[in-house]
């Protein structure tokens, strides 16, 4: 096609000036009436109306009208012929001349739709396979492994030009910021130690070091204290993190982060300059007014009122404590809980009274999935009191809980008793999720900042019978409670914070540890000895011995502040060629096995794996 037409003088058959465009295909407006323009872009849609051929013609900008049409362009009747071939994301220069759209053909879902280009001439400059999907606004509804097979073609669509474009924006807005507050960009390495972050690590072995092997780093942590040490003050830096588990819809095995770190400062310093960011972000990107500063949660308190350490304020609804009720209450399961040291713990749900038998039904089922190991359901109907336990319990009691449960006429109460606070807390935060998202409780348009603080230092892993840190371990334990560390180290907070957004943890940080005995202290505690410590962190150990500044800082997940701000549903509609569940690549097909040579030279040999 094209190349054994004779060629006209100027006309050349391959791509330059004569070609190139002078108008992105979005923006050929009415301004553009009667001018000769150039635009090149991929066919999207193609329409022949009784000899005359429409085609949309796409480019990142957005798509426009060319018009083949031998009664308009006589003299060219073998552009209208050639124009018969052109299919789906063929790829083409066309030249043309802008003209208005005949009365009552305007398109007014188009930015363009009022006028169309009148083609003079066009040159194919690429053909295309025929294509394993339709690529436009229906793409969404295709099979995302076959989406992520072709990416290049997914991404050949408005929205997700749109989402890579905002995160674009989220970067240079996040340098501007930063650099205008004095925080210097600087790289850490890839090729490093391990760093713990909670996930196994991603290791990269050593050819010229036989045996040995670099980790990928799961977040810049141990480097950016280091350059606290350093004298740099404030270090910023938009850096990909690797971390090996298991993948949910906002967890990728490589992200990025906004990470920073301050030196001489307090908790205050780090939470009012991400405050700055986020009214920053919001207001550059989606033209929000945020309010700052943003609503302070300990931890305990989000779990007692949300069940849940990023709650999502968007939801109306808060969990009640039944303590006071069952203490002394004739119905003796919930009593006995509360005398051992449990709780028992309820969320109503306002209109909950109309549920039919059925749904509560579904709604115990899932609690049970969650770990719950019943759960008790009161309605309240015609100022009636119903459910299984109130036979139970007296007439005083049940007042007690139409009170203290919030209980009116109308409304459910859905009741959890457990050994384990966190437990009972957490099973009746996800029904509160669950209860928000079907029953249409969330106010879409809003954003619902928060700061979670004051986590607890330790988590008691029942598995591995030991400590762990629930942050990281170069996280400051409050130091007004640093003596009781060794003797109950449940009960010792720590000075760590995370930002949540609309019930997602957008970030997390900390003031960090800046005296080597604290640190031991901490090493040990979580039972890494001193040897180990010294093999694992000696570097940062060493470092922290040399005059280090109080420090702290934060790192914000790029990924899921870049879906919120695209209204995504999945932090892979925000990156350009993300990994399935299974940590793969499908478009490049990564992992993959390497021969036996490369293993070889890598001092690396394979155990099979039975399927
Ligand atoms: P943390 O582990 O809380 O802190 O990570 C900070 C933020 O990074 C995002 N994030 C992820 N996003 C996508 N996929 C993942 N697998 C993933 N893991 C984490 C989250 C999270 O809030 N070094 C510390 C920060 C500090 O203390 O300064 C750290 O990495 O949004």
């Amino acid at each position: 096609m094209g190349s054994a037409e004779p060629k006209e003088p100027g006309r050349p058959d391959f791509f330059n000036e004569y070609w190139k465009r002078s108008r992105l295909c979005g923006q050929v407006g009415e301004d553009a009436i009667g001018e000769e323009i150039r635009v090149n872009g991929w066919v999207r849609r193609r329409r022949d109306l009784g000899g005359i051929l429409f085609i949309e013609l796409w480019d990142h900008s957005g798509l426009v009208q060319v018009v083949f049409n031998p009664d308009l362009k006589p003299d060219a009747p073998d552009v209208h012929r050639r124009g018969g071939d052109l299919r789906s994301e063929y790829c083409l220069a066309v030249r043309g001349k802008v003209t208005r759209r005949p009365e009552g053909t305007e398109n007014p879902a188009l930015a363009t739709g009022k006028v169309e280009i009148v083609a003079e001439d066009f040159l194919l400059l690429s053909s295309s396979e025929p294509l394993p999907f339709e690529v436009g606004d229906a793409t969404d509804k295709v099979d995302e492994n076959l989406r992520l097979t072709y990416r290049y073609l997914d991404l050949r669509r408005e929205r997700m030009q749109h989402n890579l474009r905002v995160r674009s924006k989220l970067y240079s807005f996040t340098r501007n910021y930063l650099e205008s507050n004095a925080f210097v960009e600087i790289e850490t390495p890839m090729l490093t130690k391990a760093t713990p972050e909670g996930a196994r690590d991603y290791l990269v072995p050593s050819r010229v070091n036989p045996g040995t092997f670099y980790a990928l780093p799961q977040s810049p942590q141990l480097f950016k204290q280091i350059l606290m040490i350093s004298g740099f003050d404030r270090y910023y830096q938009i850096v990909k993190c690797f971390r090996d588990e298991d993948l949910r819809a906002d967890r990728q095995p490589e992200f990025t982060q906004v990470d920073l770190e301050m030196s001489y400062i307090v908790e205050d310093d780090v939470m009012t300059m991400i405050e700055g960011y986020m009214k920053g972000l919001f207001k550059t990107i989606l033209s929000e007014d945020i309010p700052t500063p943003f609503r302070r949660v300990d931890y305990w308190d989000a779990i007692d009122l949300y069940g849940s350490d990023k709650p999502d304020l968007r939801i109306p609804l808060e969990l009640v404590d039944l303590g006071p009720v069952f203490r002394e209450a004739s119905f003796e399961p919930f009593r006995k809980i509360l005398e051992n040291g449990g709780v028992v713990r309820a969320l109503p749900l306002p209109g909950g009274a109309s549920l039919s038998r059925k749904e509560i039904s579904d709604i115990e089922e899932k609690t049970k999935k969650w770990g719950a190991s019943g759960l008790g359901v009161f309605q309240c109907k015609e100022n009636d009191l119903k459910g299984p336990l109130v036979k139970f319990m007296n007439e005083e009691e049940r007042d007690r809980l139409k009170t203290i449960g919030g209980l009116k006429d109308g409304d459910a109460l859905f009741v959890v008793a457990d050994s384990s606070r966190l437990k009972a807390c957490t099973v009746l935060g996800t029904l509160r999720l669950e209860l928000g998202k079907t029953r249409g409780l969330i106010d879409e348009s809003a954003w619902k900042f928060l700061w979670v603080v004051h986590f607890p230092m330790f988590e008691w892993s029942e598995e591995e019978r030991r400590w762990s840190a629930m942050h990281h371990p170069f996280t400051s334990p409050v130091l007004e409670q640093l003596d009781g560390m060794e003797t109950s180290p449940g009960n010792i907070l720590a000075r760590a914070y995370d930002v949540v957004l609309n019930g997602n943890e957008v970030g997390g940080g900390s003031i960090r540890i800046h005296d080597s005995a604290v640190q031991r202290k901490v090493f040990s505690l979580l039972g890494i000895g001193e040897e180990q410590a010294r093999e694992r962190f000696g570097f940062f150990l060493d470092a922290l011995s040399y005059g280090t500044p109080p420090h702290g800082g934060i790192a914000l997940g790029v990924d899921r502040l870049a879906m919120l701000l695209c209204g995504g549903q999945s932090i892979r509609d925000v990156m350009a060629f993300p990994k399935t569940q299974k940590a793969q690549c499908l478009l490049s097909k990564a992992p993959d096995v390497v021969e036996d040579a490369r293993l070889a030279e890598l001092h690396i040999e394979c155990i099979p794996v039975e399927d």
